[in-house]
């Protein structure tokens, strides 16, 4: 038996070029290809002072013919342009940024890594105008760059059951800035993912704000036993994922009775002594908590392991995205 290769952690590898457009004077400039190099940014910049800046992440994947398939494009882009909104930033024009991100696949293919690797597509617009008195106004200078990364497993040991911290202390952002893909979302989930870390060796928190359960650091959560599935109603307090609406579709497919609605940690807790849990995002996919920690107490989900529910819709969108499995729902598109 060959040796597994080592794989470069998620994200730390960029491919040679990325697509680049500014935004000055009212309208976006050409874009371009370029390498990927240091980019110039003013010190008094917008966003290096009042965090005005968004990003999308998706990926592409590489079938057995060399062709090569981006998933939901249009979807991440839609969700680009609402967090740019939100943000009060220059909102990237669809077609643009779809020509951007098609450009760089275009130039990079040979960086696109077959199955079970992908090639992570990771858009970034930030607010470029030097002016440090502009925190109640917005930028009117922009930069819109798509990086690409060729990725494998997010969580490493991939199908590990993951472990996790349920927190009903902290909120993840504030309530009406979940929904944005935003960079100061994530700082401030930082600092209780490392102490939980520290603490209880977890992998993720769940936050559960007021005992409502959320969403992790990167993640959505959802609930699967046998014909359901139960996740939380979409408001604007979480992100709105992408492969949540897509394995919510799939299970609906299936037969699962799907249901999307607020639910406590108490009720998760009850839930999860029968069936399963799982994370679902472009990066994680689906992937199965094994233990949940509340208040210093440990509950096994799924016997601790990664259940049979959350291993079949894995493996039914992975086929979809590997071209293993007809797209139905016309959530491919060939680059
Ligand atoms: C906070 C957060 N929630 C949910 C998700 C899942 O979103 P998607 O499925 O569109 O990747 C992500 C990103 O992957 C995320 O960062």
């Amino acid at each position: 038996m060959s040796a597994q290769p080592q794989r470069p952690a998620f994200g730390t590898v960029l491919t040679s070029h990325m697509a680049v457009a500014s935004y000055h004077g009212g309208r976006w400039s050409a874009s371009e290809v370029r390498p990927v190099a240091p980019i110039e940014l003013s010190p008094a910049a917008h966003v290096l002072h009042y965090a005005s800046t968004c990003f999308e992440g998706f990926k592409a994947f590489r079938r057995a013919d060399g062709s090569v398939h981006v998933f939901r494009m249009d979807r991440h882009i839609e969700r680009m342009r609402q967090s740019a909104r939100q943000l009060v930033l220059p909102e990237p024009d669809a077609d643009r940024l779809a020509d951007m991100v098609r450009g760089v696949i275009a130039r990079c293919r040979d960086s696109v890594p077959a199955a079970p690797g992908a090639l992570y597509l990771r858009p970034i617009l930030f607010g470029t105008t030097a002016n440090i008195g502009a925190a109640a106004t917005p930028a009117r200078d922009a930069s819109l760059i798509v990086l690409a990364s060729p990725v494998w497993d997010y969580f490493a040991g991939g199908m590990k059951p993951l472990r996790i911290l349920v927190d009903d202390e902290h909120t993840r952002s504030a309530a009406q800035m979940g929904v944005v893909k935003t960079g100061g979302n994530y700082a401030a989930a930082l600092g209780p993912t490392l102490s939980a870390r520290a603490k209880f060796q977890t992998d993720q928190v769940l936050f559960c704000p007021g005992g409502q359960v959320q969403e992790t650091g990167a993640a959505n959560f959802l609930l699967i036993r046998d014909g359901a599935l139960l996740t939380r109603s979409l408001d604007s307090s979480f992100l709105h994922g992408v492969t949540r609406d897509s394995l919510l579709t799939l299970a609906r497919d299936e037969g699962y009775a799907v249901s999307e609605r607020a639910f406590d940690v108490n009720e998760m807790l009850e839930w999860v002594k029968t069936g399963e849990a799982a994370l679902s995002g472009t990066a994680a996919v689906l992937a199965g908590v094994g233990t949940l920690i509340h208040r210093g107490v440990e509950h096994r989900v799924a016997g601790g392991e990664v259940g049979a529910h959350t291993r079949a819709l894995r493996a039914k969108l992975v086929a979809i995205q590997q071209g293993e499995a007809p797209d139905r729902h016309g959530w491919l598109e060939r680059v």
